[in-house]
Parts: structure tokens; sequence; C-alpha cells
């Protein structure tokens, strides 16, 4: 098997990967990207879809969001909804200007896998037996099958972005590895609904009877979820029940509700917080959610994705440029200290908002008070506004 080089071999072609190509590729360093799904999987696969301000400004400043700004939507907002009351959270206002913006994760994809076909540069979807080896010398090795090809890389880095799942993680030995860790007893049931949204901006609901979460993706598609059970059966749920359950978790007593419309994807998502420590073994760099996953109620998988791989592109530039290691060495402790901050939000997020097994009235009452401190303090809701829109990449 002929061994070939490029500077970085980065596996899996999700928003980290592809994103973490892109920047190299704009600092003049090559790169292979090896990816084991097809590429009309990782496009068509729906995931969430609120960028932070930080995301925003980085599809910007790689040249990448002239359709984001036509299409995306910018809010400056969110509503909190209890005991059958929104509340609007002026989010910009809490923040000196700044906003998130919704545009599915997938549509992020598409542009970054354009960008890359622009450059020429390799990204090969459908590998097999994807594999990271020598990873503690400096230069580790990639190996996959292609078109029932054998390939052999040779690298001065390799990027893990191969998602939770993924290879890179598990090729680090455990004893360099300590991995935290929290499973939710609940799962969400996400949909995708032909209709106009009914609110120009996201509607979280604490109710008696779960979860619920109003979101959208474009003018006419409005996307929905319920809390439900981690192993919850998809068929258990007829279109009526899965409408009849939003409305009821939804609806506010000045009679606002979700449009209803024919429903157009529908699946379970588990909820878990994980994160690895370090972030690094060697010449191995994990990036998103092959170091950490955060439950989606905050809304910062895809941000923290992106806020990794910058500070690696960073790094890696300035490795080749002056043979620095100093950013290299900072990494991973700069990229958890980002982590725990979201992990310390999203948790939070979720408890505040989620019906756990074994809660009693005494539970729900304290959460309502909790939402009703929130909704009326100046410090709380700047608090919850600076999380949630996110601080700026470093
Ligand atoms: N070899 C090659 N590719 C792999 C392998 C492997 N052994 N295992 C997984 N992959 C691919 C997956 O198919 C996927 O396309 O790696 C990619 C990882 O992408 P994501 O799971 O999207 O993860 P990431 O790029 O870190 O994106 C951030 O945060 O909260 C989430 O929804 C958000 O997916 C987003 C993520
Ligand atoms: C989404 O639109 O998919 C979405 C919005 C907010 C979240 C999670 C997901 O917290």
């Amino acid at each position: 098997m002929p061994t070939t080089r490029t500077p970085v071999g980065i596996v899996g072609a999700g928003p980290a990967g592809l994103m973490l190509g892109h920047l190299l590729h704009l600092s003049g360093i090559d790169s292979v990207i090896v990816e084991n799904r097809s590429e009309e999987h990782v496009v068509e696969r729906v995931r969430a879809g609120v960028l932070e301000q930080g995301t925003v400004d980085l599809m910007h400043d790689v040249g990448l969001d002239e359709r984001l700004r036509r299409e995306g939507m910018r809010h400056e907002g969110i509503h909190l909804r209890f005991a059958g009351t929104r509340h609007r959270i002026d989010m910009s206002g809490f923040t000196g200007g700044r906003a998130i913006t919704i545009y599915g994760q997938n549509e992020v994809v598409k542009d970054l896998i354009a960008a890359r076909r622009t450059t020429g540069r390799p990204l090969y979807f459908e590998s097999s037996e994807v594999s990271v080896l020598d990873l503690e010398t400096s230069s580790p090795r990639m190996r996959f099958v292609h078109d029932g090809d054998e390939h052999e890389i040779a690298c001065s880095f390799i990027a893990g972005c191969d998602g939770f799942h993924g290879v890179c993680r598990q090729s680090i030995p455990t004893s360099h590895l300590t991995a935290y860790e929290r499973e939710y007893p609940f799962a969400w049931l996400g949909i995708l609904a032909d209709a106009a949204p009914a609110s120009d901006e996201l509607v979280y609901s604490m109710s008696e009877r779960g979860f619920a979460l109003f979101s959208m993706r474009t003018p006419t598609v409005t996307r929905l979820y319920l809390q439900c059970a981690p192993d919850e059966e998809i068929d258990a749920w007829s279109d009526d029940r899965i409408w009849s359950e939003l409305l009821a978790r939804l609806s506010t007593l000045d009679g606002w509700q979700p449009n209803v419309g024919p429903i157009m994807q529908k699946a379970v998502t588990p909820m878990r917080s994980f994160v690895a420590e370090p972030m690094r073994y060697g010449r191995l760099f994990l990036a998103g959610d092959a170091a950490h996953i955060v439950p989606p109620t905050g809304a910062k998988g895809l941000n923290l994705a992106m806020a990794d791989v910058k500070r690696l592109s960073n790094a890696i530039a300035a490795f080749f440029a002056t043979g620095s290691e100093v950013e290299l060495d900072r990494y991973s402790a700069c990229g958890l200290k980002r982590t725990w901050r979201a992990q310390r939000f999203s948790w939070w997020m979720t408890s505040m908002l989620h019906q756990q097994e074994g809660n009693n009235p005494f539970d729900y009452r304290r959460q309502l008070a909790e939402l009703e401190y929130l909704v009326s303090s100046t410090a709380a809701m700047t608090s919850l506004s600076e999380n949630y829109v996110g601080t700026p990449f470093d």
C-alpha cells in the first residue's frame, strides 16, 4: 500500500471536519478529509439549527455567509412559556446587540461541502475501515478504504472530528483519557412540519406534561420537539398524538399556538452530557462531538464544534508558520473551559425545563419559581442571554 503525505488528516465530514478543512485551506494548508457515510446522508441528516453570533461571524470571516445572510433568520430574543404564559427575553438588549441565527446545520454542511469542492482538495465520502495510528509520533497515520482501494496517509497532525461514535477518541489509550458523563432519563421527539412558524422567535415551554420547544427552519417550515421517554418507540406516536401533545404543552392562555401541518420528518434524539479530557493525545486533536456532547436544550453542540476548529486551525497554522507549539499546547485547556461553561448552561436549561420521574409537586413549584425569578430579574435574564448568544470565539 503506497503511503502519501498531507499536513493534516481530518476524520469526519460533519461541520467540525469540514470547517477545519476550509480554515486550513485559507491558511494555505492542505488536508485530507475522510468520512464513512455518504454525502447524501451527511447533508440530509436533520440536526439542530441555532447559530451563535460567533458561528455566524466565522461563516462571514471565511467567506461562506452568502446564503446564510439571505436565508438565515436572525433572532434577537426567545420566549419562555410556563403556567400558560409566554415571556420574551430580549437577548440582544441584554448583550449589547448580539443575536442568534436560525439556519439548519445541514445548510451549513451543504455550504462547507460546496466550498471544499471548489478548492479541489480531497474529501472522501463512503470510506470504510478508517483507523488512526502512531499518534504519539511526529508522523501519525490515517488508513482507510475508498472505492475498493486501501489508502495510508502520513500526516503531521490528525484531527478527530468524527463525532461521538467515531474511531479517534476510541484510539486513545484509556489511561490517557478521563470521561465525564451524564445521561438524562428522557429524550426529545423532534418533527419538521410543513407549516408557517406561528411565532417569530423560539418558544421553550415547561409544563406538567413535560418540556416542548417551538423552533423553525424557514418561513414555511416549523421545527418542534417534545420531551419523551429515552426508549420511546417512534411508531407509538401517530401524527395526531404528536400534535395534540405539542398543542397541550405549547398553547398559551391568550390563544397562541403553533400552526399545524403535515409532518415531513420525525425522530427521537437521546440526551446526554459528555466531556473527554484532555482533547489531545500526542498529534491527535479531538474537536466537536468527538470530544464533547451537550443536551440540545442550550443549542450549543454545533457552536462548540465551530469554536474548537477555529482554535485548532489557528494553532496548526501558527505551528507551520513559526514552529511554535504554544497554541497547540493550549488547545485542550482553552477548549475545556468553553466546553464546561456550555455544559453548565445546557444542564441548567435542561433541568429547569424538563419533568423527571420522581419529581413531585414541590419540584414543579420550584421550577415555576425559578422561571418566575428568571423573567423578572435583569441579572438572571442577562446571564441566560449572554450564555445563549454565546461568548466570542477566542
Ligand atoms: N470514520 C470517518 N468518519 C466518521 C467515523 C469514522 N470511523 N465515525 C463517524 N464519522 C463521521 C460521521 O458520519 C459524521 O459525519 O464523522 C462526522 C461527525 O460529524 P457530527 O456528528 O456532525 O459532529 P461534529 O462535526 O463534531 O458537529 C458538531 O454537534 O450537537 C452537535 O448536531 C451537532 O452534529 C453537530 C455537532
Ligand atoms: C432547533 O431548531 O433544532 C433547535 C432550537 C433550539 C434548541 C435545540 C434545537 O435548543
